[in-house]
């Protein structure tokens, strides 16, 4: 029998790729080229399997054009590159990476959290300059982490991460907004208080946020919300580009209305919005909350495991519409 026949979309540890050869056809992309729409669509013919870095648009149309297509394998825990729905109406299963990526994304979350808090950024910025001349009682002073009100907005796996080390590490008081409260006993465990968004934004010294982005969650932080935020107040982003209004986040930082932001994800990245790339206050990185080497490779080994999975009779590990597996099976 032949071997199905894959499409890896961008470049990947040769590793995952030998393995993946052991199961299909596999075309991958050692060029590491960005696809855009009508190239995935044109590399995507009779492909039954799709390895996606995270960034690619899976779309109806997609899939229309692409009928042999059975599995949609997403290196991220994040999926709102795919539109799930139309996957699901036709037999197509989604699958992201869930776990493998919590503590490392919270590590990193923290890091940020930290670099905006304490200048970092701006600090090695002024080092490296040459303008480090003298010791003065006020230089690059900022904020403290330990004691302080962190809040978390969304309140899955990384939030609960991120909670645990500031409540256990670094003594803080943690307060939580998410779409649903956490089980009493979970809040008890991680010492985490749930408030209203409104109260979340007013209290929090240091706000990060882990909420997946959907239509609900655009713009979730905007003129309005920032507006409600402490002026000493840092604003923490590994979620995703598109809840944050950036241009509105800029202007809030340009005047002083929250004290500094640490960012890892833009609106319409990687293109960052020049205002941003002009000021002072902000700590930016290239949407690499995920990328310790042990984890990207634990992410590209679940993302493998999805795909062999499905398209070799397995129980893929992790799902995000399951209920095609159920319909194939009934
Ligand atoms: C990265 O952004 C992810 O969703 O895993």
């Amino acid at each position: 029998m032949s071997k199905p026949a894959v499409l890896v979309s961008r470049a990947l540890f040769p590793e995952v790729l030998e393995r993946l050869r052991r199961h299909f056809e596999v075309e991958d992309n050692p060029e590491d080229e960005v696809l855009d729409a009508p190239a995935l669509r044109q590399r995507l013919q009779a492909k039954q399997g799709l390895l996606a870095a995270g960034g690619e648009r899976i779309s109806a149309e997609l899939l229309a054009a692409c009928p042999a297509l059975r599995v949609v394998a997403n290196m991220a825990v994040g999926y709102n590159n795919i539109d799930v729905p139309a996957c699901t109406a036709r037999g197509v299963l989604v699958s992201n990476t869930p776990d493998v990526l919590t503590e490392t994304t919270a590590d990193f979350g923290f890091a940020l959290m930290m670099a905006a808090a304490r200048r970092m950024s701006e600090a090695e910025r002024y080092l490296r300059e040459g303008r480090w001349t003298k010791w003065r009682y006020d230089l690059l002073t900022g904020s403290d982490v330990h004691g302080a009100t962190l809040g978390i907005l969304g309140m899955g796996r990384i939030g609960q991460a991120i909670a645990r080390r500031g409540a256990a590490g670094f003594g803080m008081r943690v307060l939580y907004h998410n779409r649903s409260r956490l089980p009493p006993d979970t809040e008890a465990a991680l010492g985490a208080q749930y408030v209203d968004k409104a109260a979340l934004l007013a209290q929090a010294d240091h706000l990060v946020l882990v909420l997946p982005y959907s239509a609900a969650s655009h713009h979730a932080i905007g003129a309005a919300e920032l507006a409600l935020m402490k002026p000493t107040a840092t604003l923490t982003n590994v979620a995703r580009g598109g809840i944050v209004d950036d241009g509105a986040l800029a202007a809030a930082l340009r005047a002083g209305r929250i004290a500094a932001a640490g960012l890892d994800v833009f609106e319409g990245e990687p293109a960052v919005h020049a205002e941003l790339l002009a000021l002072p206050n902000v700590v930016l990185t290239p949407h690499i909350a995920s990328a310790s080497l042990r984890t990207r490779r634990a992410m590209a080994d679940l993302a493998a495991d999805n795909l062999i999975a499905a398209l070799t009779g397995g129980v893929p590990p992790t799902p995000v519409n399951p209920e095609v597996l159920a319909a194939a099976r009934a």
